[in-house]
Formats: structure tokens, sequence, C-alpha cells
């Protein structure tokens, strides 16, 4: 199964690399504007594959795109240190005017998988071209707040002393600094939070805070060190793809055109969604206490106030 990966720069390549070492996919195409940069990194990447799985890694055009089951869009800019996600608004928007109508040529019937920041704001534009196309809000989702879920739950992993499989906590709304922890939803094994704390270990208001800061601080804290995150969201990215080209069903945080949330119509946020072959499956809005509802329905409008500023 064919996956495309337009924008090779560290978080597309890094994708790429996660998909050979855990085996997603059969064929993978990096895309650049910079065609010397792609064919490096499929080169490179190329070379891991005798030591992991067997995939075809190379380089192209979006004509190359022909027959992906899923194109993942990362080109674009990043975030400098310090800088918001919703700050790279305006120059990504550019960048996805030339590369969301390629790929749409050249690949109609794939699914699109959107990565470039501010995602939600990305994943609703790259929506507004496919729709001219007759493409379905079902078949464009964005990586949302999958990442910021899979660091909530090994941070409370980390804490519980338990596998953060078993941890089922949810992270919902914009990807970014509006984001909402549920905890009022958070499970371990079968024991809600309060029961779990009667049994194991507590979660005080100061432990609380701390995994808030270090979930929704995950990236500037990481750009500040080293320039870019990659590794944590090509993980992700990695396993939503492996999901949808098996059919998994699973159940992920992804960002998706939202008809009405909290009040906010249009909208394209992260939700807890069943995610398969054919892409979003169905949505399930959480029940979330007064806090959380109030939290999510911020979040919306912080990311709809965006949407409104991408020109027509
Ligand atoms: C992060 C980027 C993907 O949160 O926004 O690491």
């Amino acid at each position: 199964m064919k996956v495309g990966i337009v924008g090779s720069g560290l978080v597309g390549s890094t994708c790429a690399y996660a998909m050979v070492m855990k085996g997603v996919g059969t064929e993978i195409v990096l895309i650049d504007k910079n065609r010397n940069r792609a064919q490096a990194e499929a080169y490179d990447i190329s070379h891991a594959v005798p030591f992991a799985n067997r995939i075809r890694v190379t380089s192209g055009e979006y004509q190359n795109l022909k027959g992906s089951r899923v194109v993942i869009v990362g080109a674009g800019v990043g975030q400098k240190p310090g800088e918001t996600r919703l700050e790279l608004l305006k120059r990504n928007e550019d960048v996805f005017r030339e590369v969301i109508p390629s790929i749409l040529e050249h690949a109609p019937d794939a699914l699109l998988l959107i990565v470039t920041n501010p995602v939600d704001v990305m994943t609703h534009f790259a929506w507004r071209f496919a729709e001219q196309h007759g493409v379905p809000p079902s078949k464009i989702m964005g990586s949302g707040t999958t990442l910021d879920t899979a660091r909530f739950r090994s941070l409370l992993g980390i804490h519980f002393g338990v596998d953060p499989h078993h941890v089922h906590g949810y992270v919902i709304g914009e990807h970014g600094d509006s984001e909402v922890l549920t905890w009022s939803l958070l499970s371990v094994g079968a024991l809600p939070l309060e029961e779990f704390c009667r049994v194991r270990c507590d979660v005080d208001k100061e432990i609380k805070e701390t995994i808030e800061y270090r979930v929704k601080k995950a990236a500037y804290k990481i750009i500040e060190g080293k320039g870019a995150t990659y590794y944590g969201i090509g993980g992700a990215v990695s396993h939503i793809v492996d999901v949808i080209l098996n059919d998994y069903r699973a159940i992920l945080t992804v960002s998706a055109k939202t008809p009405e949330i909290e009040g906010v119509t249009d909208v394209t946020i992260s939700l807890p969604r069943l995610v398969g072959g054919e892409g979003i499956l169905d949505t399930f809005p959480p029940p979330l206490d007064a806090d959380e509802h109030n939290e999510l329905r911020k979040s919306a409008l912080v990311v709809k106030s965006a949407i409104d500023e991408l020109d027509e």
C-alpha cells in the first residue's frame, strides 16, 4: 500500500523513517520543492530498509503520488523558539494554496493526513480545496491532538507506574495552547481516576498542574533545545497511517471538520474519532464536566477565529 509524503523536511522524513521501522505500508514517495532534499532523504531512509521492513522508499514529483492510499502533508514552516503554532498560519496558507490542489489532482482518491501547523486550521483549509473536488470531510484529517493525548497518557503512566496503554485519557480541542486535558474522563484499567487513586497513588492539584504544563508546553521546550520536534509527531503519524492502512478501527483524537461543538459551528478540532480504512467513521464528543465544556468552547473559538482569518 502506497503512502505519499509532501514536505520532506525533519517531520516528513521522520514520518517516513518511523513507517519503515514499524513496517507501515509497502511504498513511500517523498515529495519536496527541494528535490535534492527529497531524494537524499529517500536514499538515506531506504538504507534502513534492510534492517527493518521491505518498503520501497523513493522521491519524485506530484504525479508520482498516483495510487497513494494516504498522502501525509507536512509541507510548510515550523515554529521558531517561542513562536506559537497559530503564528505560522499566513506562511503555511500560501504553501497550501500550491500543495493541496497538486495532491488532489494527482491522488484524488487518497486520504489526506495534515501535519503542518497550525494543524487544525490547515486541515480546515485543505478541506476547502477537497470539498471543491467532491471529497467528503471524512477523508481529510489532521494529526491534531493525537500526540498530546500520547504525551498525557505517558506522563500519567510514569506517575502511576502503569503502562500508558492502560491509561485512558484524552486531549481534545486545538492542537495548541488552548487544548483541553479531560481529567474528568480519566480511567486506569477499569477504574475511574478517583477509584484508582484509592488503591494505588494520588493525583493532587500540584501533580495535575505539572502534567498539564508539561503536555501543553512540550513542543516549546523541545524546540528551545533542538529547534524542532519530529520524533513524537513521526511516531504519531506512523500510528495513524497504520490504523488507516490496516482498518484497525482505533479511537484517535484526530482533527477534522466538525459541524458543531459547544455551540461553535463549522470548526476543525480534535475529538475522539473512530478511524479506519475509509478515514473517519464516527466522532464521539465526550461527556465533559462543566469546566471542560467551557474550556472546549474557548478552544473551538480560538480555532474558529483563526479559520476566519483564512483568505477565501
Ligand atoms: C508538536 C508539534 C507536532 O506538538 O506541533 O510536537
